[in-house]
């Protein structure tokens, strides 16, 4: 199975995407809703919290991982990936959302200017520049954290006009860094529910660009290219969800994220 794991609902944006463009394939998804959000947590947290949750799929028969959310892949996937994975199960892998993203992000932008949203622990970590940078040395990139999105999105809080004035706020703290900002990376799983009070507050001439389907495309053409790992991923279409809080709050929460019924289980993965 493929499995996807985010610190909360974030990932189920991916997720969906991957079910639509990959349907055929097997898949877990893992949310740490007891321990999210993860955005304003240390980076020995967000990377101890990971890595239970990366060996958990490990475990569970899932041989890729895909960290679903922007935070984890910022402060954890370098390290498991560098010094935790040659450790562990020989083949496996984990992948992260931000390079995927930081590949396509050319093809969006014309002049050049580039805002990051996402959370504090995602801004911090300068990943986006970072990864951005190698690609694309001329590209510029502007940030800001909105520490209060994803707690609002994790508790329901979504088209109401207490989120619009914090959306708001955030972009005007993002586009006054420079008037020539033409493209808006959702870098934070849990925005793209918020993409109606993003475009309530953004000209239409600035893309808003979420991650979901570039992750997903960049998914398939990754397994197009590696048939070792292809090869060990079963294909039946289904799809089960698991949780470390209560399974009956996920399943009412993950509805806003899906538009579908789902049922959830409880798993400690620590
Ligand atoms: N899903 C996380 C991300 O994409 C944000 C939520 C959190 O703070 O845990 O960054």
């Amino acid at each position: 199975m493929i499995g996807v794991f985010d610190s909360g609902f974030g990932g189920l944006t991916i997720l969906d995407k991957f079910l639509e463009i990959l349907p055929e394939y097997d898949y877990i998804f893992l949310g740490d809703n007891a321990r999210a959000p993860y955005g304003n947590r240390s980076y020995e947290t967000v990377y101890n919290y990971t890595l239970q949750a990366v060996k958990k799929l490990f475990s569970m028969g899932c041989p890729l991982v895909i960290l679903g959310c922007n935070t984890a892949s910022a402060k954890a996937l370098r390290t498991i990936q560098q010094n935790d994975l040659p450790n562990m199960t020989p083949g496996n892998r984990v992948l992260g959302i931000i390079r995927p993203t930081a590949e396509i992000i050319a093809d969006y932008t014309q002049s050049g200017k580039v805002g990051i949203l996402g959370t504090s622990g995602t801004v911090n970590s300068k990943s986006y520049i970072l990864e951005i940078k190698k690609l694309y040395p001329k590209i510029q990139v502007y940030q800001q954290a909105c520490p209060l999105l994803a707690p609002l999105v994790e508790n329901g809080e979504i088209d109401n006009p207490g989120t619009d004035y914090f959306v708001n706020k955030y972009l005007n703290l993002l586009l006054s860094q420079d008037s020539g900002i033409d493209t808006i990376i959702l870098g934070c799983t849990h925005y793209p529910l918020l993409m109606n009070s993003f475009k309530k507050f953004v000209d239409s001439n600035i893309k808003i660009v979420p991650q979901n389907e570039i992750v997903a495309h960049s998914l398939k053409d990754y397994l197009s290219r590696h048939p070792e790992i292809d090869n060990r991923l079963t294909k039946n279409g289904t799809v089960k969800y698991f949780t470390t809080d209560n399974s009956t709050m996920f399943d009412q929460t993950a509805k806003l994220f899906l538009n579908r019924d789902i049922q959830s289980r409880t798993i400690e993965i620590f």
